[in-house]
């Protein structure tokens, strides 16, 4: 019976022992396997990186001390296709901003005449469009251009018919040692280079990883596209295009081949569906105004240079995904609401202009508080009231919008008396009725819906400019 039980407390023991092995050891396992399948699996995503064994002298060397560039750019489709270090880097001893390196001479940052030399028609695009060098005159001016850069910019339609062209006051007014990391930072997208070439491909292609789907995807836009007075990466976000983007966007095909995009790729757009990629009827382009019918930027907006066919364009990659009225009708109301957008900003001149006629402005640019309202009116508030209209940011639209107008033409007027009566002089009749009784009236006075896109184009084509300083 001892010897039995005996022999029971020690089964019992050994028993209790092996359940706590199993306890302990299996999970563990578990979690092991678990851990290790969850390192590996991110990798087994990515392609392969073509240089582990590469012999390249470039290669070889730059693994040991900039490790990181040779991983990005080994997992490229570049670094597939044989594209090598030098064929971007490597230049002749002359050529301008030539540095010495290792036996040979290489561009620290190569610029788009490399490119250019595999991507012809990428860059000629880039180059007739708003990202190359209008981004940077918008800044600088065109004074800072050289004669050949001067040459190139007057050649884009777009360009020259552009409404603003002179050297950026705030540029001037804030300096280098600001604005080198501020309005830089986004406008050097168009910058010329030495070697009489323009622009940064690597702002929307990062290096050197230069992926589609870096491209593709609206937060590479978002570095620029951003803030009060172009708030379009915001806009997008609130947009049910943005939301399918945010809630489904993991799975669609970020990798296919371009010009042949479709819906079974993209079953909503991002920025670079309707501004870039080749979608439905409409071919790839680098030209981001290429399917645009205003210039939407300008304190009143104007149409664009042969823009039914821009137009043509954009509704070409609608209609993918859209039936001919919905978009015909969705075009017609936000031409509506841009001529709206220009009325409010209209009134918004006509405070000021009074001022300026009895000269009681001074002439410099934002040194009176009535100078920053006059801008933002515009600037952060109009602008952004059009851009939502057109894509689809209610909020952005109302509250952030229009609103916002309103309530700045009220401290416009308020200000605008109280200037005229601190100078002793009777301010003019400003109406003082609401803008919004104004915009109904001139609502009820416009035409029945439009059945064909011709007669859209007719009716709104009937902007007044009159203000567009
Ligand atoms: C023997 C090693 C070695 C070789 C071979 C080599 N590099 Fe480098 N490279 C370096 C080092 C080290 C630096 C960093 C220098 C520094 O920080 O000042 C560098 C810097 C650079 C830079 C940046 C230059 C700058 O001034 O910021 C570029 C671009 C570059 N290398 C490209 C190349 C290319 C292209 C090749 C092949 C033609 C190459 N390198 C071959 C070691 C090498
Ligand atoms: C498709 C063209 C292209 C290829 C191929 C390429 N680069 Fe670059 N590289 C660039 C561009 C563009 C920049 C400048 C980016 C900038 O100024 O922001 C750059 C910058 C650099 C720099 C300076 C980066 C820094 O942060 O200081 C180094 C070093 C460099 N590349 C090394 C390499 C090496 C090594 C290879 C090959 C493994 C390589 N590059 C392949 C386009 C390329
Ligand atoms: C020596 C020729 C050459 C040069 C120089 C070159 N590329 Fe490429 N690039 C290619 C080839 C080849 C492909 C691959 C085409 C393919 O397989 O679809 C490619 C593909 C690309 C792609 C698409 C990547 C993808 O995943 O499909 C981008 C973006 C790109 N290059 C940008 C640039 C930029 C920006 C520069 C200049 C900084 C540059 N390339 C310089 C030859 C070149
Ligand atoms: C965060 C990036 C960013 C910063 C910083 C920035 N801009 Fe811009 N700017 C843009 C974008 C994007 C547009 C295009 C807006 C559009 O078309 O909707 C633009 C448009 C403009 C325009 C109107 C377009 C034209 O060609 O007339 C001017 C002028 C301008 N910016 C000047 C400046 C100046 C000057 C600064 C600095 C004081 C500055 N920007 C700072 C991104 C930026
Ligand atoms: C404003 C952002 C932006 C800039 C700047 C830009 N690209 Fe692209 N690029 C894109 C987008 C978006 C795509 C993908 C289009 C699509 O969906 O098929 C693309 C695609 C490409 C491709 C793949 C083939 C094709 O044409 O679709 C090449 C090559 C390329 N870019 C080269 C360049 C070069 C060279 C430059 C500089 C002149 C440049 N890109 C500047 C946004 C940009
Ligand atoms: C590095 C900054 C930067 C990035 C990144 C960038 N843009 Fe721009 N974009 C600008 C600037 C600056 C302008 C205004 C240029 C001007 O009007 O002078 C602009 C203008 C535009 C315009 C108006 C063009 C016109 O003709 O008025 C469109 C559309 C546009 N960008 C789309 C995009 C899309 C889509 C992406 C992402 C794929 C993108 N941008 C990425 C800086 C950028
Ligand atoms: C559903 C398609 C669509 C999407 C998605 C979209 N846009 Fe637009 N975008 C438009 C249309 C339509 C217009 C106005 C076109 C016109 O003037 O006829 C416009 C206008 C613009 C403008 C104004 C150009 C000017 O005249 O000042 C910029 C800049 C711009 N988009 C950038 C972006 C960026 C950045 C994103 C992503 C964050 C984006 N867009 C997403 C369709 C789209
Ligand atoms: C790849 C497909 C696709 C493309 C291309 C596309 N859309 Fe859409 N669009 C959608 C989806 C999906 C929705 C969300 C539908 C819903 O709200 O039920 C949507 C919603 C909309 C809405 C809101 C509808 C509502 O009832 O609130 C408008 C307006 C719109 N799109 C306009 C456009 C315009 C204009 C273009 C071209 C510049 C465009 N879309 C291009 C897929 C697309």
């Amino acid at each position: 019976m001892e010897s039995d039980d005996r022999g029971g407390t020690l089964r019992s023991a050994r028993v209790l022992i092996i359940a706590l092995v199993i306890l302990i050891i299996v999970p563990g396992v578990a979690l092991i396997t678990a851990a290790i399948s969850r390192s590996v699996a991110p990798a087994d995503d990515r392609p392969a990186n073509v240089l582990v064994n590469s012999t390249d002298d470039c290669v070889t060397c730059h693994s040991r001390t900039t490790p990181g560039i040779v991983e990005q750019y080994g997992r490229s489709t570049m670094a597939s296709a044989n594209v090598t270090c030098t064929n971007c880097h490597e230049v002749a001893a002359d050529y301008p901003g030539a540095i010495e390196h290792e036996g040979t001479f290489v561009l620290n940052s190569p610029t788009t005449a490399k490119c250019q030399t595999c991507h012809q028609s990428e860059v000629a695009q880039f180059y007739q469009s708003r990202h190359s060098l209008p981004a940077y005159v918008a800044m600088v001016g065109e004074d800072e251009l050289s004669p050949e850069h001067l040459a190139m910019y007057q050649s884009i339609p777009e360009a020259e018919l552009g409404p603003i062209q002179a050297r950026s006051v705030l540029f001037e007014l804030e300096g280098d040692a600001i604005t080198q990391f501020a309005c830089a930072s986004c406008h050097n997208i168009g910058r010329p280079h030495l070697d009489n070439s323009v622009g940064e491909c690597q702002q929307c292609h990062l290096r050197h990883e230069f992926s589609l789907e870096q491209a593709r995807k609206p937060e590479t836009c978002n570095a620029c596209h951003i803030g009060p007075d172009h708030p379009q990466w915001e806009i997008y976000q609130e947009s049910p295009h943005g939301i399918a983007y945010m809630t489904g966007g993991d799975n669609w095909h970020w990798d296919a081949e371009p010009g042949t995009l479709s819906v079974v790729d993209f079953p909503a757009p991002t920025c670079a569906t309707c501004h870039f990629s080749g979608f439905g009827a409409s071919g790839t382009t680098h030209d981001a105004g290429d399917r645009l019918t205003w210039y939407l930027f300008a304190p009143i907006s104007e149409r664009r240079p042969v823009w039914q066919d821009n137009m043509v364009r954009m509704q070409g990659v609608c209609l993918e995904c859209h039936n001919n009225q919905f978009i015909q009708d969705f075009y017609r109301r936000a031409d509506e609401g841009t001529e709206a957008i220009n009325s409010l900003v209209v009134q918004g001149n006509e405070i000021v202009t009074p001022l300026q006629e009895a000269d009681l402005l001074t002439s410099a640019p934002f040194d009176q508080p009535i100078d920053f309202v006059a801008y933002e009116l515009w600037h952060h508030w109009g602008r952004t009231a059009k851009f939502g209209m057109w894509m689809q940011g209610a909020d952005y639209v109302q509250w952030h919008g229009a609103y916002e107008m309103l309530s700045d033409l009220a401290d416009l007027r308020e200000m605008a008396i109280a200037i005229f009566e601190e100078a002793g002089l009777e301010p003019p009749d400003y109406p003082v009725e609401p803008v919004t009784a104004q915009m109904s009236s001139r609502q009820e006075a416009m035409p029945d819906a439009p059945e064909s896109a011709e007669e859209t184009a007719e009716t709104t084509l009937v902007v007044t400019p009159e203000a567009g300083e």
